[in-house]
């Protein structure tokens, strides 16, 4: 697929997405997932969290996604080359895929004590998360009020879905497929 993609996605075309990856078993779908933006006509930058590196390199998304990968607040080269507020500012569309459970309790209490979460912090993009965790840490009462204080706020939450979970149980904390996370962001672009 490419930018002549279906009527939703092309809501995309042309958009400078921020991708941010955290550090989830599901983090590795997340490369497949800047393609699919890309096959969409998005621009994509990716900033990974420090545990997100320990499930993908940032290599990976380097390849697929044609930018360097941004992985840290404290890299005087690309802050250099494009300061963390500028980068906040460039973006038009900041989805966080997959979202950690922790990741969601820092932006739904407004932390901003690494890359991604001040970027999220500093944008005034609209927002987006795709959650993926184990269905317990979905379920906690901590982590639906963290998402329903996100929700008040007006970010869209994206899945997550019911079914087999990488630890061998099932439940709701599958991250949404790719290809269906970019038809969701389409429909957030086209707002
Ligand atoms: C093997 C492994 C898999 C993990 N998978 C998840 C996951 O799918 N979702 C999640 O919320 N946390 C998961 N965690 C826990 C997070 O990596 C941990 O909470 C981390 O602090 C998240 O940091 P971040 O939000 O800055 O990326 C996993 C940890 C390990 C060791």
């Amino acid at each position: 697929m490419n930018a002549g993609g279906s009527t939703t996605e092309q809501g995309l075309a042309g958009r400078r997405v921020l991708l941010c990856v955290c550090g989830g078993i599901a983090a590795y779908k997340s490369v497949e997932l800047v393609r699919r933006l890309r096959d969409a006509g998005a621009d994509v930058q990716v900033a990974m969290t420090d545990a997100a590196q320990r499930f993908v390199t940032a290599q990976s998304f380097q390849a697929v996604s044609h930018r360097l990968v941004r992985t840290t607040l404290w890299d005087a080269a690309a802050e250099a080359a494009m300061g963390h507020l500028e980068l906040a500012r460039w973006a038009q569309l900041v989805l966080v895929a997959p979202a950690t459970a922790n990741t969601i309790a820092k932006l739904a209490h407004g932390l901003a004590d690494d890359l991604v979460s001040t970027l999220c912090l500093a944008t005034d993009a609209p927002l987006a998360i795709a959650p993926a965790m184990n269905h317990r840490m979905w379920r906690h009462p901590a982590t639906q009020a963290n998402v329903a204080a996100l929700v008040a706020r007006g970010v869209r939450v994206i899945g997550p879905d019911d079914g087999p979970l990488a630890e061998g149980e099932s439940g709701p904390g599958r991250l949404r497929e790719p290809l269906a996370i970019v038809r969701e962001l389409a429909t957030v672009a086209a707002q």
